[in-house]
């Protein structure tokens, strides 16, 4: 969702340094974006820079330097696509300004309370009412307290406790030199610098900077000064002791290098992540088969690419250790939640750790007292600090909305759970390189020239078909997701048995129809399947260990046991991306969708 960054500090480009900022997070998605400075000097007003769209090629050399100043990208919620709407927002005497996520759900009150007083109002947005509640808080607060250097962020504090909803806030203002900001819901941190310090929304867009870093929890204020910075309960007022973290990510995991997008190196980087989980994570496979062998009932949830993976963890644990693990999408958890047995655990995998779905389950299941594993990618995010154990994914930073590396590297994890769970992780780690050698294989240059032209051919196709049985399952869902959501064919993921059951109805003459036949017990009935639709007309793409007169295409998947899915989810991640290319679309940024998805 939307993008913050914030820079105070003694360099007077602060304004380039922000739009930097918010360059490296445009991978989240957006549809505006801005800049405000506090110009050096006696700043009669804060200037603003602000256009719907992309940054491009735009530049903000042309605003007044400055040593503090900060920027959004913009996911519009409330109000549509426009430069007005974009933030930041000021108050009347343009001498404040706001950046915000999440959505006010009372700013049609507290906007009609404004009004009342004389404010006016340029946007549409319910971000606006936030400067101008802190313009009528200071207003109201008596001269002298007003001179005080707290006297801003106490308006700050006021205003924030009296919005309803999940957001995060920054604020900035021309008389004392300092950012306050405050998180309830919406993933805000800060950066600890040398003389400067910094905001942002997400980790990765501070680490040209600092890699020491403060992930604000819950109903944590901020004040953000060049040489200080003071953390404490926007409730109750009591200091918080800063829990600096240090980022183990390196910049150069944070960019795209010499890949023309973040997805394509993010697909490259799969095989030696399953080499490095096999060798690094046995230990805390260990540790989570405890939990899991001890835990009444398990049950794993996930939204989106995470929610496949939450499926498949069902087959993996039935396959390898005999073990029932339930499974859930976040979004439809909820009735689930409410007959989960006490001494029960939930298990939340997500890649970014702030998914609004899956934190209000964990949030319920921590109500009832129910134990909660996260499983996530960003150390340090929600996810990860509201859970009472965790394991890190250890993928690095995954800036394609699309999920890849984050996917596999979940399974990798799970399988070794499983085979924990059985006694013999060892056979786990040698499954995973088995794994490793066969997605290497997948990315290698001959198999992505058959992908290439395999998505030349396919490039007009409207729908399709991804058909899988037992994990090959949710594995057709993923290969059917990673292909909907950026090159908007609309592809649906199948079990094979239910072909009869309906979906048959829509093969029609020329249907692509990818069938994922591993080398395992599901092998001669997804063939059976395959047939079923070639003789009403279907094209028939096989991901298999070997060809077979079914298939018009074919594309090998070398056998990697139960671990297969890992290489047949790959090549659907190199089809997904080369079918966008084919049909003009970007694949780290597709429409309608953001890296992760904030609100509800
Ligand atoms: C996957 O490609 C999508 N970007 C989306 O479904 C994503 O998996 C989902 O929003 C969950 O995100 P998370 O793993 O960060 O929780």
């Amino acid at each position: 969702m939307c993008g913050i960054f914030g820079y105070i500090g003694h360099k007077t480009n602060a304004p380039t340094i922000v739009l930097e900022g918010l360059k490296r997070l445009e991978y989240r998605g957006y549809d505006s974006w801005g800049v405000a400075v506090v110009p050096e000097g006696d700043a009669e007003n804060i200037l603003v820079k602000k256009k719907a769209g992309k940054i491009g090629a735009a530049t903000v050399t042309s605003m007044p330097k400055g040593t503090l100043a900060f920027g959004h990208t913009r996911w519009a919620t409330h109000g549509g696509v426009t430069d007005v709407n974009a933030h930041p927002h000021l108050d009347c005497t343009k001498t404040i300004a706001v950046i915000h996520n999440g959505i006010v759900e009372n700013y049609e009150a507290l906007k009609e309370m404004l009004t009342k007083e004389g404010h006016h109002f340029v946007s549409q947005t319910d971000t606006e009412i936030i400067a101008h509640l802190v313009e009528e808080n200071l207003k109201a607060m008596k001269p002298a307290i007003r001179d005080a250097q707290p006297a801003f962020s106490k308006a700050v504090q006021k205003a924030f406790n009296a919005l309803d909803g999940l957001n995060a806030i920054i604020l900035i203002n021309t008389t004392s030199h300092e950012m306050v900001a405050a998180r309830n819901g919406s993933p805000l941190v800060v950066g600890f610098g040398d003389g400067e310090n910094f905001l942002a929304s997400d980790p990765a867009a501070l680490l040209p900077h600092t890699k020491q870093v403060h992930y604000l929890e819950d109903d944590e204020m901020v004040i953000v000064r060049p040489d200080a910075i003071h953390i404490f309960n926007a409730r109750t007022g009591e200091r918080v002791r800063p829990r600096k973290q240090l980022l183990t990510w390196t910049e150069k995991d944070a960019e795209k290098g010499q890949y023309p997008y973040f997805m394509l190196k993010e697909i490259y980087e799969q095989p030696g992540l399953m080499s490095e989980i096999a060798s690094e994570s046995t230990e805390q496979a260990k540790e989570l088969a405890k939990q899991f062998a001890t835990a009444y009932r398990v049950y794993v949830v996930g939204a989106g690419t995470s929610g496949h993976a939450a499926r498949a963890a069902s087959y993996l644990f039935s396959d390898i250790s005999a073990h029932l693990i339930n499974w859930g999408i976040a979004s439809e958890f909820d009735h689930r939640l409410n007959v989960i047995p006490e001494k029960s655990l939930v298990v939340a995998l997500s890649q970014s750790g702030e998914t609004m779905d899956l934190m209000e389950v964990v949030k319920k299941a921590k109500a009832k007292g129910i134990g909660v594993v996260s499983i996530v990618n960003v150390v340090g995010s929600s996810l990860w600090r509201m859970a009472d154990f965790r394991m890190p994914i250890g993928a690095g930073p995954e800036k394609g909305v699309a999920s890849t590396k984050a996917f596999t590297s979940k399974i990798a994890h799970l399988i070794l759970i499983a085979y924990a769970m059985k006694g013999n992780i060892s056979d786990g780690q040698k499954l995973l390189i088995r794994a490793a050698k066969s997605a290497k294989e997948a990315v290698s240059e001959s198999n992505v020239k058959r992908i290439k032209a395999l998505a030349a051919k396919m490039k007009s196709v409207e729908h399709m078909f991804v058909v899988g049985k037992g994990i090959s399952y949710p594995a057709a869902q993923e290969c059917a997701l990673k292909i909907k959501e950026i090159s908007y064919i609309h592809a649906e993921g199948v079990a094979a048995g239910e072909l009869k059951h309906g979906p048959l109805a829509l093969v029609t003459k020329g249907t692509p129809c990818i069938v994922i036949a591993p080398n395992d017990e599901t092998y001669r009935d997804v063939l059976g399947s395959a047939m079923e639709m070639k003789a009403r007309g279907g094209h028939i793409i096989g991901f298999s260990y070997k060809n077979d007169e079914v298939f018009d295409d074919y594309i090998p998947v070398a056998d990697a046991g139960e671990a297969t899915i890992i290489p047949n989810v790959i090549v659907a991640q190199l089809l997904a991306y080369y079918l966008t290319l084919e049909r003009g679309f970007d694949p780290d940024m597709p429409r309608n969708l953001a890296k992760s998805v904030t609100v509800k």
